[in-house]
Parts: structure tokens; sequence; C-alpha cells
């Protein structure tokens, strides 16, 4: 694949990052099959903790923060505390709903987002303390009116009687707009190699048939802050691109793509197009240019398959090209993308 790196030397300064420190905790009842209580502990989007009910302590998945939790001992407990308060405090919530919703039957799954955000420019603090239950959006603290909110009507009297408890909504705005920003500070600074670090995806035009869109797909880059575009002759264009989400890959890079509509461009028009990808953290690009000898498929024209021959020797003949088709195809379809996890559209939104 041919692609061009390209720098621009005038800038000087990265733009601001905003980071963010998440819990994505999920409560079920009722639902043998999975575990009870599931905590997944996110830095700007990164994986970096997991606990359930089965484990004491949260285990650490980045080599940083296992060095962190070795270093200080005391990072380790306090996350972990959090997890098992946290899986008392989803009984009793779960129980509270439950009784208050008056439901009888007994699964019921309650989801919440927790955490901070905070600007390393502007320095401006966000806490976030949102739950869901059964698969909607149920209750959310305004931590800046510190009242709960709410779009159902079955959960305004755990509205008011949250509202009631003075001390717990000080806690909870002790925890999200203080000591929360106070962690991330740390790991942010403490995890900059990792965190901070920046890679470059592989770029690639992908086609399913000749009629498709013609995607350009990029993958295995770091950070989360990206964009991939098409631009005609050097204007980025909108019309007959349709612009993918970033999601993460397992490895904990990120992909992206965008598709663009070439069945109304002229084949002598092609070289005025280009697939731009750029980090937004880097003043640089990667530009791939629209090439119809460039672009991967694992479509094969029907005309490759051969005529049926009557016979033994016709037989032989179709197992042969048979063989032949199917390691073709397995060799074109090697280049497949890794699909994202798409876990991120389970996450609990406004
Ligand atoms: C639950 O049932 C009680 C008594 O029947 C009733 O007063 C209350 O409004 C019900 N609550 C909801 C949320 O349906
Ligand atoms: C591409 O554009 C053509 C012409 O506007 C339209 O007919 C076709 O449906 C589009 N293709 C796709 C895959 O959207
Ligand atoms: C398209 O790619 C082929 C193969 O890499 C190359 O030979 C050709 O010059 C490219 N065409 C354009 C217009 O860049």
């Amino acid at each position: 694949m041919k692609t061009y790196l390209i720098l621009f030397f005038l800038c000087c300064r990265a733009a601001a990052v905003k980071h963010s420190l998440k819990y994505y905790i999920t409560g079920t009842s009722g639902i043998t099959k999975i575990p009870g209580f599931v905590v997944v502990a996110m830095i700007d989007g990164i994986q970096y903790g997991y606990c359930d009910d089965n484990m004491k302590e949260i285990e650490p998945k980045q080599d940083w923060i296992k060095k962190l939790f070795q270093k200080k001992p005391e990072h380790l407990k306090d996350h972990s505390k959090r997890c098992l308060n946290n899986q008392q405090l989803f009984k009793t919530y779960m129980g509270v709903f439950k009784q208050r919703l008056n439901q009888t039957e007994d699964s019921h799954v309650l989801q919440s987002v927790s955490g901070c955000e905070w600007d390393d420019e502007s320095h401006d603090v966000k806490g976030i303390n949102q739950y869901g239950y059964d698969g909607e959006d149920f209750i959310s603290l305004d931590l800046q009116t510190l009242t709960w909110i709410t779009p159902k009507t079955q959960a305004v009297v755990i509205k008011h009687l949250w509202d009631t408890d003075k001390a717990r909504l000080e806690f909870i705005k002790n925890l999200y707009m203080s000591v929360c920003p106070e962690y991330l500070k740390y790991y942010v600074g403490y995890g900059k190699s990792f965190l901070q670090r920046t890679e470059h995806p592989s770029v690639s035009l992908l086609q399913k048939t000749p009629s498709s869109l013609v995607s350009c797909h990029a993958t295995g880059f770091y950070p989360d802050r990206a964009d991939v575009f098409w631009r005609k002759d050097g204007e980025e264009i909108h019309e007959g691109v349709e612009k993918g989400q970033i999601l993460p890959n397992h490895d904990g890079t990120f992909q992206m793509s965008s598709e663009l509509n070439v069945s109304l461009i002229k084949h002598e028009h092609w070289k005025k197009y280009d697939c731009v990808f750029q980090l937004s953290e880097l003043k640089e690009e990667i530009l791939t240019p629209l090439n119809k000898t460039e672009i991967q498929t694992n479509w094969v024209s029907p005309s490759v398959f051969p005529p049926v021959v009557g016979g033994a020797v016709g037989g032989v003949l179709v197992l042969v090209l048979g063989g032949a088709l199917y390691c073709y195809w397995r060799k074109r379809n090697d280049f497949q993308p890794v699909r994202g996890d798409r876990d991120k559209d389970n996450s609990l939104s406004g």
C-alpha cells in the first residue's frame, strides 16, 4: 500500500487533551450464567483494571498499572475496596429498585458509569455518576447542582429519596470532583510512556464487491483522538462519504474507517481523491491515494469459475481448480481486519 506520511513542522504544541478515569459496573440478579457483579476500570478509554464477585482484589490489566500497584500498594487496596463496596451497594440498590418499582420477576440488570474527566489545559473537572436499569437510562447525578435527574416517572420516588441524603451527596461529590481527578492526574503522569504515546496505524483500502463503497480502514492507532476522511483536490469532501466510529481493538489500540461511494467517480478522476488519516495530537497525516490496483477485496469474479466439464477428467479438473481457488480465496482473506469489540456501545449514554 502506497501511503505518505506528511509532517507539519510549524506546529509547536500538542492540543489540549481531555483525560478520563471511569468505572463501568454491571450487576445482575437472577441470571446464573454470568458473574453477578463485574467492574471494568478504564483510563482514557483503555481498560486498566477488572474485578468481579469471585475476586478479593482488582486485577491490573496493564503492565504500568501493575508496577504502580507494586510500588504503591495503597492504590491496589483502595481500588479493591471500591470493588467490594460497590458490590454491596449494587445488591442494596437492586433490592430497593425492585421494591420501589413493584417488580416481582427476578432477573434484572443494573449498570453504572462513574468517574471523572479532566482537561489538561483548562484544568476543568467533570464528575460522572449515572445508572442504567434493565438496559435503560435510569438515574444520574448532576454534580454541579447535587441533584439527581431521572427520565423515568417510576424513578421519581427514588430521586426524591436520594436528594434528601445530603451526606451521601457530599461524599459522592468529594469522590468524583476531588479524589478521582487526583488519581487521574497521577496516573496520567505515571503511565505517561504508555498513555501519552502515539502509534501510527496501517491504512488499507478495502472493497467487498466492485459496486460497494471503498473503505479506507485505519487500524492500530493510539490514542483514540483521530480522524479518517476523504479529500478531493486537497479539500475534505462529505458527499458520498460514510464515516465510521472509532472502535477499540483488543490490543489497546483503535481502528476507524471512512467509506467513499466511487460509483459516480469517472476513472480518470480517481487520482484526485485521497484518504487522510490524522492523529489529533500530532500535526501529521497519512495520505492514501485512491488507486484501483491498491484496493484489497475478497471478491472473485464469477467468470473465474470454470464451466462444468463432463467425465472423470473433468471432475478431477474441477477438484484441482476448486482447491486452487480455495487457497487463493484463503490467501486473499488474510488481510481481513480484526473487528474491534463493540463493548463501548453498551455504555450508558447521557
Ligand atoms: C407500587 O404499588 C403501590 C401499592 O400498590 C402503589 O402505591 C405505587 O404507586 C406503586 N409504584 C409504582 C412505581 O408503580
Ligand atoms: C452510491 O451512489 C449511487 C448514486 O448516487 C447510489 O445509487 C448508490 O446506492 C450508492 N451506493 C451505496 C452503496 O450507497
Ligand atoms: C497505483 O498503484 C500502482 C501499483 O502500486 C502504481 O504502479 C500506479 O502508479 C498507481 N497509480 C497512481 C495513479 O498513483
